[in-house]
């Protein structure tokens, strides 16, 4: 059984989807998108997805194809059409298309943008042997553009910065702005400095994430110190503990940073543990 997709009004199996060459997503990369888990079957934070949907929908003008009651609905056909049980759905909301390439936006009233989702499944996800070893990354400079708070669809730094880590023979690129580390290529980024937690504020310069959100609230509501402020890579190095958050990898602990290994090389505590409230609070309130 091939995969159902949805683009523009329609499920479709996805050989038989398609989208103009003219789409301003393909040429521009004048687009947004979305990524929300799916666990057990259940969204997780989809409230927060949509309404960073529309965030960016705003920042840059462009119109939602459909309203987010009707995204829902979208979402939770596609998880059942296809079976999802642990996994994610993938949303993408372009300028769409008129007809030939042009710099300038459209007219929204002439041309509507265009909507495309998908499923991934991923079964035991949630179980993955990175989460238990821990992952390792390298730092790389942050040379992405200046609106980074925007879910664009431009991933091509991103995408080298996981090549580069590949090449390195570790896991992820943590991105680096004068000293100080902005994010993940596909994550945000935290350290652990005794009973701290540190991860950078929000801002321009790093995407505000859903996950990360989320588990702040955990955190504060288990009593532990949260810490919103810029951190140096060199802090970073020799902090007790580090770890990603996003909708991919939940809680994901960082064992070593630029070949520094921390703490005794495995996850902390502090991870361990935001990991275990965060799988187990999304699991009550998927929907
Ligand atoms: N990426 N920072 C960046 C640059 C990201 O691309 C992401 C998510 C995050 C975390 O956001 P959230 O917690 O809302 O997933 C932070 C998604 C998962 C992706 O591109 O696949």
């Amino acid at each position: 059984m091939s995969r159902i997709v949805y683009v523009n009004g329609e499920y479709l199996p996805e050989e038989d989807a398609k989208i103009s060459v003219f789409d301003r997503g393909f040429l521009f990369a004048d687009g947004v998108y979305e990524v929300t888990s799916v666990l057990g079957g259940k969204l997780i934070d989809f409230p927060g997805h949509t309404a960073r949907l529309e965030r960016s929908l705003s920042e840059l003008d462009m119109a939602a194809p459909v309203d987010m009651d009707t995204l829902l609905d979208i979402h939770r056909e596609l998880v059942q059409r296809n079976q999802v049980d642990d996994g994610l759905v993938y949303l993408q909301v372009t300028r769409g298309s008129d007809g030939d390439r042009d710099f300038v936006f459209p007219d929204a009233a002439k041309v509507a943008s265009s909507l495309v989702a998908f499923t991934q499944s991923k079964p035991g996800v949630t179980e993955s042997a990175a989460s238990k070893s821990g992952i390792r990354v390298i730092s790389i400079p942050d040379v992405r553009w200046g609106r980074r708070d925007i879910k664009t669809v431009q991933l091509l730094y991103p995408s080298m910065g996981k090549m580069m880590a590949k090449a390195a023979g570790v896991d992820d690129a943590w991105m680096v702005e004068d000293g100080e580390v902005t994010e993940g290529t596909s994550n945000n980024a935290y350290i652990v400095v005794g009973n701290r937690i540190i991860t950078r504020q929000l801002g321009n310069e790093i995407l505000a994430g859903i996950t990360r959100a989320a588990v702040l609230r955990f955190a504060r509501e288990a009593q532990m110190t949260v810490e919103e402020r810029a951190f140096g890579i060199d802090e970073a190095k020799t902090a007790d503990e580090a770890f990603v958050t996003s909708a991919t990898t939940f809680v994901m602990p960082v064992v070593e940073i630029d070949g520094e290994v921390l703490g005794d090389g495995t996850p902390g505590p502090v991870a361990k543990r935001l990991r275990e409230i965060y799988l187990d609070e999304s699991r009550k309130a998927g929907i």
